[in-house]
């Protein structure tokens, strides 16, 4: 899969793609990813990205002009990919939205910085935009990193064990168990006798248990939707829940819609 991605700050991304996982999976060439810095497509001499805004107020706004030159650069014009533009104003970011991404061929991400981007960029050039939560960063790029990551590690032969990413949180519409390592008592605390008797079966409904109980407990919102057998039903019962329930105490609210900010 190819990535290009355009910011005004390309050394952030070297470090993090350069390590473990990412760094293997460039180097076997599973992953293509491009770094363009768009303040190489200005023309006047301070090489100028930003301006102020039309109709006054604080902060600076992105301006179009380098922003397309570059997209249209390198990806033709019209582009011959998706533009996802990073802003808290986009569609929330799951790992829905990771299986879509790793299914293209070639994606490219814009991160932005200041205070905005020229709303012309967002309606004439991007073609989806991504949260990756309801909080607001000082730029787009932690974003674009959070985006290459989890894309990647569901690439085909990224991962040594190619089930792993379908057992992870969220795949399943449910959170993972819990994993235990050795020792086998630590400090005390002991491993649950489940996991070393050896039953296979035992331990797989023990597994699908905790990984009832703690979506149950930790996000009841995620129970809704999550597809779940007539056992995994009976069991939550037992635990109080029943279809379209709230555990007692909960932050999450089953009921509310998704929701995005600002
Ligand atoms: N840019 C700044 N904050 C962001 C967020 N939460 N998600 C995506 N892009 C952003």
């Amino acid at each position: 899969m190819r990535i290009d991605v355009f910011t005004l700050f390309p050394e952030v991304f070297e470090p993090y793609l350069n390590l473990s996982i990412l760094a293997r999976a460039r180097e076997r060439g599973l992953l293509d990813v491009h770094l363009y810095n768009i303040r190489d497509w200005t023309t006047d001499k301070h090489r100028t990205v930003d301006d102020e805004p039309y109709g006054g107020g604080g902060g600076m706004v992105m301006k179009p002009e380098p922003i397309f030159a570059a997209v249209e650069d390198v990806l033709g014009r019209p582009p011959r990919a998706p533009v996802i533009l990073m802003t808290p104003q986009g569609r929330p970011f799951t790992q829905e939205v990771a299986w879509q991404l790793s299914r293209l061929p070639r994606i490219a991400l814009i991160a932005g910085r200041y205070e905005g981007l020229d709303e012309r960029v967002r309606e004439h050039l991007v073609t989806d935009e991504l949260s990756i939560g309801d909080y607001v960063l000082t730029g787009g790029e932690l974003p674009a990193l959070v985006v290459i990551d989890a894309v990647t590690r569901l690439l085909p032969g990224v991962l040594g064990d190619p089930d792993a990413p379908l057992k992870d949180s969220f795949s399943q519409g449910l959170l993972e168990h819990p994993h235990y390592t050795r020792p086998a008592v630590f400090r005390g605390w002991s491993v649950p006798e489940v996991l070393r008797s050896g039953d296979h079966a035992r331990i797989a409904r023990w597994r699908r248990e905790q990984s009832l109980r703690r979506t149950w407990e930790r996000r009841p919102d995620l129970l809704a939707r999550a597809p779940l057998t007539p056992e995994d039903r009976a069991y939550l019962a037992t635990l109080g829940w029943r279809e379209r329930s709230k555990p007692a105490s909960s932050a999450s609210d089953a009921e509310a819609p998704e929701s995005s900010t600002n």
